[in-house]
């Protein structure tokens, strides 16, 4: 059993894309849906913990995910979300949906499901069968960003937690990076962007494309289930990618409540409550 809840999220690597005047702006919502998150923890599973997070996230549009998602290059919204229970060792997602409030929560209602990851079409179906009603991502922001021909590489938030029972719990969804070909699928509807088990669990931020070339949340969450401390594991991810020169960041939580966050470059905005108080960086 736990001694602690833990709880660790971030709102993306890089997210500023020059748009210093946002920084405090982030900070201030992470922390704020930090301490709810964590309050809300304290009272419920991790599983519950990282859906409640993570949809809080995709309510504001400082972040890319839910509202306020980027626009691939042929105008349309395209969002992606994973789910990881880490004691049931199981992963649904969705991928590219459209028209919905929540991806997450799509994502969650799939772990009901023998087939528990979906894309496209069929996912905005399942969607709508399940009774998720329609709805419209696009913030003005986003349009001006498409019609100004901005787009960024990054974006995406993450939220993973630790319950009293010593469970894991890991949460991701994305927006993508605006402007991308239509259909791209990043990395965090996979296990490279977002996995969990009952050793540890974690949510990257960054370049889908490098994350998946290097299984980034897979390979972590492996090296301490294979007796890696979390820092060490860590460690040789962030150093292996650096030596590619890739772009990502992760936030990550163990069974025995040690929390680690690192970069391989950039600024990655996550904040954490280790059960003595939120820090927020
Ligand atoms: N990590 C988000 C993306 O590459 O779309």
């Amino acid at each position: 059993m736990a001694q602690q809840q833990k709880l660790i999220i971030h709102g993306g690597a890089g997210s500023l894309e020059g748009n210093i005047e946002r920084e405090e702006a982030i900070r201030q919502s992470l922390q704020s849906i930090c301490e709810k998150t964590y309050a809300f923890l304290l009272r419920s599973s991790a599983n519950e913990a990282v859906i409640y997070g993570i949809k809080l996230l995709e309510d504001d549009p400082l972040f890319n995910a839910g509202t306020g998602s980027k626009i691939q290059n042929d105008g349309q919204i395209r969002m992606s979300a994973a789910f990881m229970d880490g004691q049931k060792k199981s992963f649904s997602g969705v991928i590219n949906i459209q028209h919905v409030q929540h991806p997450i929560l799509v994502a969650e209602k799939l772990q009901e499901y023998e087939h528990t990851v979906l894309s496209g079409d069929m996912s905005i179906q399942f969607a709508r069968e399940s009774g998720f009603p329609e709805y419209d991502p696009l913030t003005q922001e986003r349009f001006n960003e498409f019609q100004s021909k901005k787009t960024g590489t990054t974006g995406t938030v993450g939220v993973v937690a630790l319950d009293l029972n010593g469970y894991i719990s890991a949460g991701t969804s994305t927006g993508g990076v605006g402007g991308e070909i239509p259909g791209r699928v990043s990395d965090s509807p996979t296990v490279a962007g977002n996995y969990a088990n009952e050793f540890a669990g974690v949510s990257s931020t960054g370049i889908g494309e490098h994350i998946v070339n290097s299984a980034v949340a897979a390979k972590i969450v492996t090296r301490v289930e294979d007796g890696m401390t979390l820092e060490c594991a860590v460690d040789k991810s962030i150093k292996e990618g650096q030596e590619n020169d890739d772009h990502f960041g992760v936030i990550c939580i163990t069974s025995t409540g040690d929390i680690v966050s690192s970069k391989t470059k950039d600024t990655v905005f996550y904040s954490f409550h280790d059960g003595s108080g939120i820090k927020t960086f």
